[in-house]
């Protein structure tokens, strides 16, 4: 049945702190709504170096692990569950390559990452890591669809 590749998801986004910093939030969020995707919970916060080792827990023997933390504590984020057909790809899609440099034309990542680790934003890669991810920020009652 056709329904089977129009699923609708819920996917985690963050803003990451170098695209506040630039005051970016909205230019992405624009990125995503023209993207077929709904912001249907949203909240700025500063993440504590707990927070950002939990949250890249996966990543803790990498090389860049440390430095990840660091500039993940830098400055403000914003949290957001995006919603849509296939949020978790289209999200992807949206966001372009983790790296800059690899990202395709009118992606967020071409336009506005500064570096492979200041790449502006974070999208779940897997709906099971999404709703894990969405869990991490997010209660039921603040998800309105
Ligand atoms: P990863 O999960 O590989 O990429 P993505 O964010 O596209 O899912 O990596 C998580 C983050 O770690 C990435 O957004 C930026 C940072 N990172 C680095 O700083 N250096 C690196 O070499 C890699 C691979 C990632």
């Amino acid at each position: 049945p056709r329904e089977t590749n129009m699923a609708i998801e819920r996917t985690l986004s963050i803003i990451k702190p170098d695209a506040t910093r630039r005051n970016l939030t909205g230019a992405i969020n624009d990125r995503f709504e023209k993207g077929g995707l709904r912001i249907v919970a949203q909240k700025r916060l500063r993440l504590t170096p707990e927070m950002a080792g939990q949250f890249y827990e996966v990543h803790k023997e990498r090389s860049f692990f440390g430095s990840l933390c660091e500039f993940m504590t830098s400055g403000p984020v914003v949290a957001q569950v995006l919603e849509g057909e296939n949020a978790v790809l289209r999200n992807r899609e949206i966001m372009g390559a983790t790296n800059p440099a690899n990202a395709a034309e009118g992606t967020i990542r071409k336009d506005f990452a500064e570096s492979i680790e200041a790449n502006s934003v974070h999208g779940s890669d897997s709906l099971e890591n999404a709703a894990n991810e969405i869990a991490f920020f997010f209660s039921e009652i603040e998800i309105v669809g």
